[in-house]
């Protein structure tokens, strides 16, 4: 009788274990796992099971690499921005209170750059484009990039969180003013051309508040994928917003390189970004496909 009853028992605590699990799991509270990385197609199929398959919160972090085979610089490593210049001569307040001429020839040689012919969008901007109009996703393009790449591509959902080079702003009003031509000391205001001297170039200097954190921050804590794409994740906050996804976000890295945030990451991919990015949307669709059909 004592047997049968702990036995029982036993089978009732088991029962409302599973239970509590399957409940938990469903609504994506809790996501025990004691497997290493999980493969994306088998986190496709979790995801079916938990009944969120169909519009999945998708959010991309993208980095100067990724615009990189579009012939734009990036900052760090071999011949990168940095590398022939101080952040603090160009990309400060400070710098440009001190320096107005020094700050503008700088981004204005960059936005010279950014309107040759030859920079276009590369496959990996034009395969994140065509994932965000074919899917019923819930899709955020974050992008530290100051360049016009996404938008190019066709990226509708885009935040670029550094600003746009292809834009002023009014240091006096915070109007922004789309543009195109090289800027100076001497610029006359757009609306007022009487007065001289009040825009600056709209990106966000080291020590500013990018745009859109609470968007940024929000979009991170739902995350079901997070994707960061050629970024070295090493300038904050960008580079800790891997770290504000949910337990059970798949979190996925594609770069040249390793980054001081891989080891968060579930999955890491090595490679340039106009094959690997294609190729991994790619595998993304297949999962998707693959589950709905069972
Ligand atoms: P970085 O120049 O710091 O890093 C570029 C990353 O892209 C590196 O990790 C490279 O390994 C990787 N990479 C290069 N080519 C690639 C390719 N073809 N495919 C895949 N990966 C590639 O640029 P960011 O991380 O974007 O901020 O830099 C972050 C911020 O630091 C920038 O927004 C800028 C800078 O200072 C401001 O100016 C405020």
């Amino acid at each position: 009788m004592g047997q049968n009853f702990l036995k029982h028992f036993r089978k009732e605590i088991n029962a409302i274990k599973i239970r509590f699990f399957l409940t938990a799991a469903r609504h994506r509270k809790l996501y025990i796992t004691t497997e290493p990385p999980t493969p994306v197609g088998s986190f496709f199929h979790q995801m079916l099971y938990m009944g969120s398959v169909r519009s999945m919160k998708v959010l991309v972090l993208t980095g100067a690499g990724i615009s990189a085979e579009s012939g734009i610089p990036t900052f760090r490593g071999v011949d990168g921005l940095w590398e022939g210049h101080r952040v603090e001569e160009v990309a400060t307040p400070t710098a440009f209170d001190q320096n107005p001429e020094l700050v503008h020839r700088f981004y204005n040689t960059r936005r010279r750059h950014l309107l040759q012919k030859d920079v276009r969008p590369n496959a990996a901007h034009i395969a994140l484009a065509e994932y965000e109009a074919n899917h019923d996703d819930d899709f955020l393009l974050i992008t530290q990039n100051v360049d016009h790449l996404h938008f190019a591509a066709g990226s509708q959902n885009v935040l670029p969180m550094h600003g746009q080079l292809l834009e002023a702003r009014c240091t006096q009003t915070d109007k922004v003013y789309p543009w195109f031509e090289d800027l100076s000391p001497n610029t006359p205001d757009p609306e007022t051309p009487s007065r001289r001297g009040n825009l600056r170039p709209n990106v966000v200097w080291f020590g500013e508040m990018p745009y859109g954190m609470e968007k940024i921050q929000q979009a991170a804590r739902n995350a079901d994928l997070f994707l960061a794409i050629g970024t070295s994740a090493v300038v904050y906050p960008a580079a800790g917003i891997v770290q504000q996804t949910p337990l059970n976000c798949q979190r996925v890295e594609i770069n040249l390189d390793t980054t001081p945030q891989s080891k968060v990451f579930t999955e890491t991919i090595r490679g340039p970004a106009t094959v690997e990015v294609p190729k991994f949307l790619r595998r993304v669709q297949e999962s998707c496909k693959n589950t709905n059909e069972h």
